[in-house]
Protein backbone atom coordinates (compact mmCIF):
# COMPACT_ATOMS: atom_id res chain seq x y z
CA UNK A 1 0.00 0.00 0.00
CA UNK A 2 1.19 3.65 -0.88
CA UNK A 3 2.42 5.27 2.17
CA UNK A 4 -0.16 7.10 4.39
CA UNK A 5 0.77 10.13 6.58
CA UNK A 6 -0.98 12.07 9.52
CA UNK A 7 1.37 15.62 9.00
CA UNK A 8 0.45 18.17 11.64
CA UNK A 9 1.27 21.74 10.48
CA UNK A 10 1.42 23.77 13.99
CA UNK A 11 1.96 27.12 11.72
CA UNK A 12 3.37 29.89 14.36
CA UNK A 13 1.57 28.61 16.90
CA UNK A 14 2.56 27.35 20.52
CA UNK A 15 4.91 28.23 23.17
CA UNK A 16 8.24 26.02 23.45
CA UNK A 17 6.48 24.58 26.60
CA UNK A 18 3.41 23.97 25.05
CA UNK A 19 4.88 22.72 22.34
CA UNK A 20 6.60 20.01 24.06
CA UNK A 21 3.06 19.29 26.45
CA UNK A 22 1.19 18.62 23.11
CA UNK A 23 3.99 16.17 21.90
CA UNK A 24 3.96 14.24 25.13
CA UNK A 25 0.42 14.54 25.28
CA UNK A 26 0.57 12.65 21.46
CA UNK A 27 2.90 10.34 22.43
CA UNK A 28 1.01 9.16 25.60
CA UNK A 29 -1.63 7.85 23.29
CA UNK A 30 0.93 5.19 22.09
CA UNK A 31 -0.92 5.47 18.81
CA UNK A 32 0.88 2.85 16.32
CA UNK A 33 2.40 3.79 13.25
CA UNK A 34 2.34 0.45 10.48
CA UNK A 35 4.86 0.46 8.25
CA UNK A 36 3.23 1.93 5.36
CA UNK A 37 2.04 4.60 7.90
CA UNK A 38 3.50 8.07 9.32
CA UNK A 39 3.32 10.56 11.54
CA UNK A 40 4.85 14.08 10.57
CA UNK A 41 5.38 17.48 12.81
CA UNK A 42 5.85 20.51 11.04
CA UNK A 43 6.97 22.77 13.92
CA UNK A 44 8.63 26.03 14.31
CA UNK A 45 12.44 26.00 13.85
CA UNK A 46 13.48 26.76 17.08
CA UNK A 47 11.27 23.50 18.03
CA UNK A 48 13.10 21.06 15.75
CA UNK A 49 15.83 19.53 17.89
CA UNK A 50 13.42 18.90 20.99
CA UNK A 51 10.94 17.45 18.96
CA UNK A 52 13.23 15.32 16.67
CA UNK A 53 14.50 13.91 20.34
CA UNK A 54 10.62 13.31 21.29
CA UNK A 55 9.72 11.04 18.46
CA UNK A 56 12.96 9.78 18.20
CA UNK A 57 12.17 6.20 19.64
CA UNK A 58 8.94 5.45 17.91
CA UNK A 59 9.14 3.81 14.80
CA UNK A 60 7.86 6.14 11.55
CA UNK A 61 7.11 9.33 13.71
CA UNK A 62 8.97 12.37 12.12
CA UNK A 63 9.90 15.77 12.58
CA UNK A 64 9.50 18.15 9.67
CA UNK A 65 10.36 22.18 8.94
CA UNK A 66 7.74 24.45 7.85
CA UNK A 67 9.60 26.25 5.32
CA UNK A 68 13.08 26.59 3.56
CA UNK A 69 15.32 29.55 1.92
CA UNK A 70 15.49 28.88 -1.70
CA UNK A 71 19.06 29.38 -1.84
CA UNK A 72 22.60 27.27 -0.75
CA UNK A 73 23.77 29.82 1.99
CA UNK A 74 24.54 33.35 2.24
CA UNK A 75 24.17 36.40 3.81
CA UNK A 76 20.53 36.51 4.00
CA UNK A 77 20.11 37.48 7.64
CA UNK A 78 17.02 35.60 10.05
CA UNK A 79 16.66 32.66 7.11
CA UNK A 80 17.38 28.81 7.58
CA UNK A 81 18.63 26.51 4.52
CA UNK A 82 18.42 23.24 3.89
CA UNK A 83 21.66 22.21 4.60
CA UNK A 84 20.97 23.52 7.89
CA UNK A 85 17.78 21.40 8.44
CA UNK A 86 19.96 18.21 7.22
CA UNK A 87 22.71 19.34 9.84
CA UNK A 88 19.90 18.79 12.60
CA UNK A 89 18.83 15.31 10.92
CA UNK A 90 15.68 16.95 9.70
CA UNK A 91 14.28 14.79 7.20
CA UNK A 92 10.88 16.59 6.29
CA UNK A 93 10.16 19.85 5.06
CA UNK A 94 6.75 21.65 3.70
CA UNK A 95 7.51 23.74 0.42
CA UNK A 96 4.86 26.18 -0.69
CA UNK A 97 2.33 26.49 1.77
CA UNK A 98 -0.06 28.71 0.14
CA UNK A 99 0.46 30.69 3.41
CA UNK A 100 4.24 31.50 2.23
CA UNK A 101 3.16 31.76 -1.51
CA UNK A 102 0.92 34.40 -0.42
CA UNK A 103 2.56 36.58 1.99
CA UNK A 104 6.21 36.01 1.45
CA UNK A 105 5.21 36.07 -2.35
CA UNK A 106 6.95 32.33 -3.16
CA UNK A 107 6.75 31.44 -6.36
CA UNK A 108 6.51 28.11 -8.41
CA UNK A 109 10.13 29.06 -9.74
CA UNK A 110 11.27 29.78 -5.96
CA UNK A 111 9.72 26.96 -5.07
CA UNK A 112 11.49 24.45 -7.71
CA UNK A 113 14.61 25.75 -5.84
CA UNK A 114 13.74 24.84 -2.95
CA UNK A 115 12.54 21.62 -3.84
CA UNK A 116 16.49 21.14 -5.47
CA UNK A 117 17.78 21.92 -2.27
CA UNK A 118 15.84 19.57 -0.15
CA UNK A 119 16.61 16.18 -2.43
CA UNK A 120 20.57 17.33 -2.42
CA UNK A 121 20.21 17.65 1.35
CA UNK A 122 18.41 14.39 2.06
CA UNK A 123 15.16 15.73 2.91
CA UNK A 124 11.45 14.87 1.33
CA UNK A 125 9.60 18.20 0.21
CA UNK A 126 5.99 17.94 1.35
CA UNK A 127 4.69 20.00 -1.66
CA UNK A 128 1.96 22.00 -1.03
CA UNK A 129 -0.51 23.39 -4.06
CA UNK A 130 -3.91 24.07 -4.42
CA UNK A 131 -6.27 26.97 -5.79
CA UNK A 132 -8.18 29.96 -3.92
CA UNK A 133 -11.56 30.49 -4.34
CA UNK A 134 -11.81 32.14 -7.14
CA UNK A 135 -10.12 29.69 -9.70
CA UNK A 136 -12.46 27.24 -8.08
CA UNK A 137 -15.25 29.29 -8.73
CA UNK A 138 -14.07 30.12 -12.28
CA UNK A 139 -14.11 26.12 -12.58
CA UNK A 140 -10.07 26.48 -13.67
CA UNK A 141 -8.64 24.83 -10.34
CA UNK A 142 -7.33 21.87 -12.74
CA UNK A 143 -5.26 24.10 -15.05
CA UNK A 144 -3.97 26.24 -12.29
CA UNK A 145 -2.96 23.56 -9.46
CA UNK A 146 -1.25 21.43 -13.19
CA UNK A 147 0.85 24.52 -13.79
CA UNK A 148 1.99 24.29 -9.94
CA UNK A 149 3.38 20.81 -10.25
CA UNK A 150 4.42 21.45 -13.64
CA UNK A 151 6.92 24.87 -12.57
CA UNK A 152 8.22 23.78 -9.48
CA UNK A 153 7.96 19.50 -9.80
CA UNK A 154 8.30 18.08 -13.44
CA UNK A 155 11.80 18.95 -13.65
CA UNK A 156 12.73 16.32 -11.51
CA UNK A 157 13.82 13.18 -13.28
CA UNK A 158 11.68 10.08 -12.52
CA UNK A 159 13.68 8.50 -9.16
CA UNK A 160 13.43 11.94 -7.30
CA UNK A 161 9.42 12.89 -8.18
CA UNK A 162 9.16 9.58 -6.42
CA UNK A 163 10.32 11.15 -3.16
CA UNK A 164 7.97 13.58 -3.11
CA UNK A 165 5.19 14.01 -0.81
CA UNK A 166 2.33 16.26 -2.70
CA UNK A 167 -0.14 17.99 -0.16
CA UNK A 168 -3.23 19.64 -2.00
CA UNK A 169 -4.58 22.37 -0.01
CA UNK A 170 -7.64 24.31 -1.73
CA UNK A 171 -6.56 27.72 0.07
CA UNK A 172 -10.69 28.31 0.54
CA UNK A 173 -10.64 25.23 3.05
CA UNK A 174 -7.26 26.43 4.63
CA UNK A 175 -8.82 27.82 8.41
CA UNK A 176 -11.59 28.30 7.27
CA UNK A 177 -13.77 25.21 8.46
CA UNK A 178 -14.76 24.87 5.11
CA UNK A 179 -13.57 21.23 4.02
CA UNK A 180 -13.41 19.89 0.67
CA UNK A 181 -16.53 17.32 0.17
CA UNK A 182 -14.65 13.32 -0.13
CA UNK A 183 -15.88 14.18 -3.92
CA UNK A 184 -14.44 17.18 -4.54
CA UNK A 185 -10.93 16.01 -2.82
CA UNK A 186 -10.67 12.49 -4.53
CA UNK A 187 -11.56 14.15 -8.09
CA UNK A 188 -8.45 16.65 -7.42
CA UNK A 189 -6.22 13.86 -5.96
CA UNK A 190 -6.97 11.60 -8.76
CA UNK A 191 -6.57 14.41 -11.09
CA UNK A 192 -3.01 15.25 -10.09
CA UNK A 193 -1.90 11.18 -9.86
CA UNK A 194 -3.26 11.86 -13.21
CA UNK A 195 -1.04 14.36 -14.34
CA UNK A 196 2.11 12.94 -12.51
CA UNK A 197 1.20 9.62 -14.62
CA UNK A 198 1.51 11.89 -17.59
CA UNK A 199 4.68 13.14 -17.34
CA UNK A 200 6.21 10.30 -15.82
CA UNK A 201 3.96 6.67 -15.76
CA UNK A 202 1.57 5.30 -13.57
CA UNK A 203 3.95 2.93 -11.17
CA UNK A 204 5.35 6.49 -10.10
CA UNK A 205 2.86 7.90 -9.75
CA UNK A 206 1.22 5.85 -7.40
CA UNK A 207 3.93 5.62 -5.28
CA UNK A 208 3.20 9.36 -4.81
CA UNK A 209 1.46 10.06 -1.93
CA UNK A 210 -0.73 13.22 -1.59
CA UNK A 211 -2.76 14.60 1.15
CA UNK A 212 -5.19 16.39 1.57
CA UNK A 213 -5.27 19.58 3.93
CA UNK A 214 -7.80 21.97 4.94
CA UNK A 215 -10.08 22.50 7.65
CA UNK A 216 -9.53 18.75 8.43
CA UNK A 217 -10.70 17.47 11.51
CA UNK A 218 -10.89 14.74 14.03
CA UNK A 219 -15.00 14.24 12.85
CA UNK A 220 -14.15 14.33 9.43
CA UNK A 221 -10.46 12.44 8.78
CA UNK A 222 -11.55 8.90 8.16
CA UNK A 223 -14.32 9.95 5.23
CA UNK A 224 -11.76 12.08 3.91
CA UNK A 225 -8.93 8.70 4.03
CA UNK A 226 -11.09 6.88 2.41
CA UNK A 227 -11.01 8.48 -0.93
CA UNK A 228 -8.69 5.85 -2.65
CA UNK A 229 -6.32 8.60 -4.17
CA UNK A 230 -6.60 10.48 -0.47
CA UNK A 231 -3.25 9.57 1.45
CA UNK A 232 -3.72 11.19 4.78
CA UNK A 233 -3.80 15.12 5.48
CA UNK A 234 -1.90 18.41 6.11
CA UNK A 235 -3.56 19.67 9.34
CA UNK A 236 -2.74 22.85 11.00
CA UNK A 237 -5.80 23.97 14.11
CA UNK A 238 -6.86 20.03 14.98
CA UNK A 239 -3.11 19.47 15.04
CA UNK A 240 -2.86 21.35 18.14
CA UNK A 241 -5.51 19.96 20.19
CA UNK A 242 -3.68 16.51 21.35
CA UNK A 243 -6.61 14.20 21.61
CA UNK A 244 -7.70 15.72 18.04
CA UNK A 245 -5.08 14.91 16.23
CA UNK A 246 -4.56 11.77 17.85
CA UNK A 247 -7.81 10.40 16.57
CA UNK A 248 -6.51 11.75 12.82
CA UNK A 249 -3.55 9.70 13.46
CA UNK A 250 -6.37 6.68 13.87
CA UNK A 251 -7.85 7.60 10.64
CA UNK A 252 -4.90 6.87 8.56
CA UNK A 253 -5.52 3.56 5.61
P1 LIG B 1 -6.15 23.92 8.65
O1 LIG B 1 -4.72 24.20 7.97
O2 LIG B 1 -6.20 22.46 8.99
O3 LIG B 1 -6.15 24.80 9.89
O4 LIG B 1 -7.20 24.31 7.67
C1 LIG B 1 -4.18 23.29 7.06
C2 LIG B 1 -2.86 23.82 6.51
O5 LIG B 1 -2.78 25.02 6.23
O6 LIG B 1 -1.87 23.07 6.37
Amino acid sequence: MRTQIAAANWKMNLTFQQGEKLLDQILAAKIKMKDHQKTIFAVPFPYLTMARSEVAEEKNYYVAAQNCNHRKSGAFTGEISAEMLHSLNITYCIIGHSERRQYFFETNTMLAEKINLCIENFITPIFCCGEALAIRESGTQNEFVAQQLKESLFHLPAEQIKQIVVAYEPIWAIGTGKTATTEQAQEMHEYLRSIIAGQYNKDIANEVPILYGGSVKANNARELFTCPDVDGGLVGGASLVGQDFVEIMRSLK
